[in-house]
C-alpha cells in the first residue's frame, strides 16, 4: 500500500474532481452517506484554472473544514491553487512548494460537442497540459529508468472513449486497440500514449484508468443527465441526438472516484484499469427514467414532458456504444459497483432539483466573483 501525503489533483473544482476530493475527505456529495471512508490522512493541494466547467463554490464546505478555515496552518489539509496546467513555471513552484508525491490527473476540455465545434483548448490542455505535468513531475521526482522510485505515483484519469465504437457486441478490454473519433477522444488518447511513453522511456511510475460514463452531483449541465433534468423544470425541449438509440454505460461517480482510490493505494505501476458500470441504456430509455423521476419529485405532469422531446441532428461521428469489460480492476483489486442505478439516478435526479443556486452560478458565470473574493491574484 502507498504512501498518499502531498496529493495535486488537477481539475478539481470540475465534476469527477470535486467528488474526488469530497470522498477523500469522507464527505458525501449526495447529502446521503452511500459507502466507507477512504481513510486518507494527507494534504490535497488543488490545481484548477476555473474554466467555464470548474466552480470552486463546490468546494466550500471542504475549505471550511480543512482549507483556509483551519487556523492552525500545521493541520491545514486543503489548498487551492488557481493555476493552468499548461503554465510549466507556476507547476514546478507547486510540485516544490507542496513536495508533491502523488498526482491525480483529472483536468481536461471534457466535453464532446465542445470538442466538435472548436478542438484548440483540447489539444492545449490535455495534450500539452499532460505533457506539461508529466515532465515536472519526471524532473521533480529525479526518476530515470536508472532510477526507480516506488513512493511516488502519477495517475492519469482518461476515458473509454478511446477505444473508439462498439457495435452490438462485445466489450473494450486494457487490450482493446485505441481508436478515437471525436477532437476530445483523440486529445485523450495521446495523452493516454504520453502517459504510457513515460513511464517506458524515463521510468516514471504511473498508473492510467480508462472509466465510462459519470452521472452524480455537481455535474456540469451541458452533459445528458443534468441538462435534461434542467431543461424538464424550464419546460425547454428534450433534444435528442438522432434516434437516441446509441448506448453508454453509466456508472456512479463515487463508484469510479473509489476506483481510483484503490489504484492509487494498490495498483501496479506501469498498469492501466478500466471503470465500468456494466449499466448500459440507450439514451432513449435512460431519458423515459429521467422523466419519470423528475415527474414524481416535482409533480409535474409526465405525458407533458414526455411531449418535449425533440430529435435533433445527430452528432457527427457519434460514437454507437460504449461498454467496459471491468474484469481486471475487479480481480486485481477487488473493485466493485455498490451504486444501483435505481439509487443512484434518484439521487442526482433530487440533487439537481435541490441545488438551483448552484447549477445558476456555474451557468451565468456568477462563481466566478466568488472566486475574486477569495483568492486573490498572487
Ligand atoms: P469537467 O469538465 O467537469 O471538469 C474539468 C475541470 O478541469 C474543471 O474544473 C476545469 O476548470 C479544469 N480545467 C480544464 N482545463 C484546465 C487547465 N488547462 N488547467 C487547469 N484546470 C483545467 O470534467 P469531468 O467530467 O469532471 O472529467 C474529469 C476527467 O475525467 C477528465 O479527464 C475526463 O476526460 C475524464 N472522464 C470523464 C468522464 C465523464 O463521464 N465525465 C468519464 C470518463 C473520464
Ligand atoms: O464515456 C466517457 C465520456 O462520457 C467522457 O469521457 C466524457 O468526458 C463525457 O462527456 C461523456 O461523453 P458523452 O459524449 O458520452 O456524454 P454526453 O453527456 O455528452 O452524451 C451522452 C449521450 O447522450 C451521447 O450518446 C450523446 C447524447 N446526447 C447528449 C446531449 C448533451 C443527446 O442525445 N442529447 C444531448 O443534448
Amino acid at each position: 500500500m502507498r504512501k498518499l501525503k502531498n496529493v495535486l489533483v488537477t481539475g478539481g473544482a470540475g465534476f469527477i474532481g470535486s467528488n474526488f476530493i469530497h470522498y477523500l475527505f469522507g464527505k458525501s456529495t449526495s447529502g446521503e452517506k452511500a459507502f466507507e471512508d477512504a481513510n486518507f490522512s494527507g494534504r490535497i493541494i488543488n490545481v484548477d484554472c476555473l474554466t467555464y466547467a470548474g466552480n470552486g463554490e463546490t468546494l466550500e464546505d471542504i475549505d471550511k473544514t480543512f482549507g483556509s478555515g483551519e487556523k492552525d496552518p500545521s493541520k491545514r489539509r486543503y489548498f487551492f491553487e488557481k493555476v493552468n496546467i499548461c503554465d510549466r513555471s507556476e507547476i514546478e513552484r507547486i510540485f516544490k512548494q507542496y513536495d508533491i508525491d502523488t498526482v491525480v490527473h483529472f483536468a481536461a476540455e471534457s466535453h464532446v460537442d465542445r470538442s466538435i465545434l472548436g478542438p484548440e483548448t483540447f489539444i492545449k490542455t490535455n495534450i500539452f497540459g499532460t505533457y506539461t505535468l508529466l515532465d515536472v513531475a519526471r524532473n521533480y521526482w529525479g526518476v530515470s529508468l536508472d532510477n526507480p522510485r516506488d513512493d511516488v505515483l502519477f495517475h492519469h484519469i482518461s476515458t473509454d472513449e478511446v477505444y473508439g465504437s462498439l457495435g452490438p457486441t462485445g466489450y473494450f478490454t486494457e487490450t482493446t486497440a485505441y481508436d478515437p473519433r471525436s477532437p476530445y477522444s483523440s486529445s485523450k488518447a495521446s495523452s493516454d500514449h504520453l502517459v504510457m511513453a513515460y513511464y517506458h522511456t524515463y521510468g516514471l511510475p504511473i498508473t492510467l484508468s480508462n472509466c465510462t460514463n459519470n452521472y452524480g452531483p455537481y455535474q456540469f449541465p451541458e452533459k445528458l443527465i443534468p441538462l435534461m433534468i434542467l431543461n424538464m423544470q424550464e419546460k425547454k425541449n428534450l433534444p435528442v441526438y438522432g434516434e437516441g438509440k446509441n448506448i453508454r454505460d453509466w456508472i456512479y461517480v463515487e463508484d469510479h472516484n473509489r476506483a481510483v482510490w484503490l489504484i492509487l493505494n494498490n495498483g501496479k505501476t506501469g498498469e492501466k484499469y478500466n471503470i465500468g458500470g456494466e449499466n448500459e441504456w440507450q439514451n432513449i430509455t435512460l431519458l423515459d427514467k429521467l422523466i419519470e423521476l423528475t415527474a414524481k419529485e416535482t409533480g409535474m405532469n409526465e405525458s407533458d414532458i414526455k411531449s418535449t422531446i425533440t430529435h435533433v441532428k445527430d452528432r457527427p461521428g457519434h460514437d454507437q456504444r460504449y461498454a467496459i469489460d471491468c474484469t481486471k480492476i475487479k480481480t486485481e483489486l477487488g473493485w466493485e459497483r455498490k451504486m444501483s442505478f435505481e439509487q443512484g439516478l434518484l439521487l442526482t435526479v433530487k440533487w439537481n432539483l435541490n441545488n438551483k443556486d448552484w447549477i445558476n452560478h456555474i451557468l451565468s458565470g456568477e462563481y466566478l466573483n466568488w472566486v475574486e473574493k477569495n483568492y486573490s491574484k498572487r
